[in-house]
């Protein structure tokens, strides 16, 4: 594991940046797995620029992404299609058909699942999943549970992950309460996995991930497993 301390969001933004994009140089038509929430949004504005001074080409790439909420259709402004379009997909050369984020608007939730297990594993696996972690150890919407979930599957929002993403949302009552979400497998099985982790309220988190039991209590913690593992922090 690679423990990276950032001085601040702007450098711990640009650290990740400079990971994915060596990641994208030496592998032009890999496998990205991308994540939303406020974390990653200054990676993604960096990758932007890159792509923007010619020093990063997308046109090769495929990206998936860990997670959607179930009933948002996908130009739904809190939507997380729309997020990743708002803040990287359509700001950069990729092809938009090699764009991958979950259905969660879909009455055949199981197909999608199996479906979406089905399309990444047909790319080649993920080369580099990038996450950011919930406050309760939770990756993509990996929720602390009794077992850690294999593959692509739906979930119920826990009250504090719903609570956290209010902010998202007019009012609390908007937040879906299910989501689909990429398994911890499918999570495990990428060949390089970045977590960036910004905030004096997520070091407890991240501390606990990374140097405490591995339980399905926290997902995170599943992550001391991974081979290839670099954790990127800002207290800030
Ligand atoms: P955040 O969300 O980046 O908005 O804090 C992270 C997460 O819930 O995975």
């Amino acid at each position: 594991m690679n423990i990276i301390k950032a001085s601040s969001y702007e450098q711990m933004s640009r650290h990740a940046a400079n990971i994915i994009a060596a990641q994208i140089t030496l592998k032009p038509t890999g496998v990205i797995g991308l994540a939303t929430g406020s974390t990653p949004i200054g990676t993604y504005d960096r990758l932007v620029e890159l792509y923007q001074q010619g020093d990063l080409d997308f046109s090769g790439l495929t990206t998936v992404n860990l997670d959607e909420y179930c009933g948002l259709a996908p130009d739904h402004p809190q939507s997380y299609r729309y997020f990743m379009e708002e803040y990287l997909l359509s700001k950069v050369n990729v092809a938009p058909e090699n764009t991958h984020v979950p259905s969660g608007n879909t009455d055949d939730i199981k197909a999608e699942c199996r479906a979406y297990d089905e399309l990444i594993k047909a790319a080649g696996g993920i080369d580099l999943q990038l996450l950011g972690i919930g406050h309760n150890g939770h990756i993509g919407f990996n929720e602390p549970a009794d077992h850690f979930p294999k593959g692509t599957h739906s979930v119920s929002l826990k009250e504090g992950t719903i609570d956290a993403n209010t902010r998202f949302f007019e009012s609390r009552d908007e937040v879906p309460r299910t989501a689909i979400t990429m398994g911890i497998k499918t999570i495990m099985d990428a060949r390089k996995v970045l977590l960036i982790a910004s905030g004096a309220e997520k070091m407890a988190i991240v501390d606990n991930a990374i140097n405490g039991p591995i339980t399905p209590e926290v997902p995170a913690s599943i992550l001391q497993l991974h081979p290839d593992l670099t954790v990127i922090i800002c207290e800030d």
